[in-house]
């Protein structure tokens, strides 16, 4: 076999069948050091690299290094002497270390191995892996957005054979577009003036953009004075034969004499209504899993899918959120309602989603507060307020204070100003980060925060 030719069948079954042998003979409780030696050796053989394919104690940013990180070679570039442009990166654990879902080392070690993901060295790397050869559970980077692609999965050698072929999947098939819905149980916190701004921030920095508007008050297709194509969403929903291409409608802007496309948009349109009746929607076959389905042609085409979704938990949303990696959650801070909402989500809403999707996706991304400013009383009140939300709940925290560590009590929380020129922006029909630079300036900060890499 040349260094780039895909293993065959038998090649993958053999290596297959050495996991399992290497699985069966690890003694319990087996230390880290045999884990990587025995396991995880094997394992990334299985999932399709080579010998020369991995590099053991890769460095990341600082002292630290991961154990693994794996990329398949190129004819002039080989992995083991270039070490350049990882793809996969490994944690290895002992068996002594417990990496059950939702144990302290469990979360520790997802921050440890998005730590690494987000490092200088490992920009392009794509996926993260942490296992202990007990469980195991693979990551995905877009960009600086880290989210689960799959379960945490408990190995055992009945099932090995499925995580391997689950993971090479994802792997084989890694998706240029992430895809955010924006998203709070509580309307009018500005989920659609966030869409629009960040759609329009992230074309100004080279990004492909599509946008959905899943909502049947049109607020989005409306401020950007847009109309359906003769292909409706509402028709490609209960239409299996519709080609969705043809429903996406391009929005552009004229500079200096010339039509620039911006970014594509799939409009709302009248019929949409329809399906705020349960009746109606409960008659959309695959239900809430249709509105993913109908996407997952534009995922090597976009490099952002954001869709935007009402308020009330119902279809609508459900399949918004549905179709997404992440959710991005914009509150008001003088908006108590949006802040216990915020936390709703995060803790019920989200993981209902999870239990059925059954791949630990979508993940919140830290809440923000949209519009008005904060003056020191406020910000006390509002503080004081989100502590009694983290008592109740203390895996909050980091969905609140994202920047709040042991020792550093940072209760910073990113925020958008109020501008008269975003309010008026829909009047205009143009996103107002076109119109205004320090209001761009604001976007382009929330794109850097959550979403755009280096
Ligand atoms: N940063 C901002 N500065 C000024 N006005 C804003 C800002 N963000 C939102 N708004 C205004 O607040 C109002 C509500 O915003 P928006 O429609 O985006 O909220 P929404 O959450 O999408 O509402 P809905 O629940 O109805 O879908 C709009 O009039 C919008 O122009
Ligand atoms: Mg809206």
């Amino acid at each position: 076999m040349t260094l780039t030719q895909q293993p065959n069948h038998a090649q993958t079954e053999m290596s297959i069948e050495n996991l399992k042998n290497a699985l069966s003979s690890l003694p319990p409780g087996a230390p880290e050091a045999l884990v990587s030696d025995s396991f995880v050796k094997p394992l990334l053989e299985a999932l399709g690299f080579g010998k020369a394919e991995c590099y053991p104690e890769y460095g990341t940013d600082g002292r630290d290094a991961v154990d693994f990180a794996a990329r398949k070679n190129k004819p002039d570039d080989l992995f083991h002497h270039t070490k350049s442009a990882p793809f996969l990166l490994v944690e290895v654990k002992g068996q002594n270390i417990n990496l059950s879902e939702g144990s302290p080392s469990h979360q520790a070690t997802q921050r440890q191995i998005e730590r690494y993901l987000l490092s200088s060295t490992c920009k392009t790397a794509k996926w993260g892996i942490i296992t202990n050869s007990t469980y195991i559970q693979l990551f995905c980077r877009h960009g600086k957005v880290v989210f689960p692609a799959t379960v945490n999965l408990q190995i055992k050698l009945d099932n090995i054979a499925e995580i391997i072929s689950e993971l090479r999947h994802k792997i084989d098939n890694t998706h240029r577009a992430l895809s955010v819905c924006v998203y709070n149980n509580k309307g009018g916190v500005g989920k659609t003036t966030t869409l629009i701004n960040l759609a329009g921030t992230l074309y100004k920095r080279g990004k492909k953009v599509l946008i959905v508007d899943f909502d049947s008050q049109s607020d989005t297709t409306l401020s950007l004075k847009l109309s359906p194509a003769k292909v409706c969403l509402s028709e490609c929903l209960k239409d299996t034969r519709l080609d969705i291409r043809n429903a996406i409608v391009p929005f552009s802007l004229t500079a200096k004499g010339k039509l620039i496309h911006v970014f594509d948009v799939i409009p709302a349109d009248s019929k949409l209504e329809d399906y705020t009746h349960y009746e109606n929607a409960q008659k959309i076959q695959r239900g809430i899993s249709r509105l993913r389905d109908l996407l997952k042609i534009f995922l090597n085409e976009y490099d952002y899918i954001l869709i935007d979704c009402p308020t009330q938990w119902l279809f609508f949303s459900q399949s918004g959120v549905y179709a997404s990696d992440v959710v991005l959650i914009p509150t008001k801070h003088n908006g108590l309602t949006s802040l216990y909402n915020a936390a709703k989500v995060v803790e019920k809403l989200i993981p209902e989603i999870r239990q059925v999707r059954k791949d630990g996706a979508p993940k919140a991304l830290p809440i923000f507060f949209n519009g008005e400013k904060i003056n020191d009383a406020a910000r006390h009140m509002v503080n004081s307020e989100i502590g009694k939300i983290i008592e109740c709940n203390k895996n909050l925290l980091p969905y609140f204070y994202p920047k709040y560590r042991r020792g550093t009590a940072d209760k910073t929380i990113f925020e958008i100003p109020a501008y008269a020129s975003v309010a008026n922006a829909a009047f205009s029909h143009v996103p107002a980060v076109f119109m205004n630079k320090t209001v761009l300036d604001h976007y382009d900060r929330l794109a850097k925060e959550y979403f755009l890499h280096g």
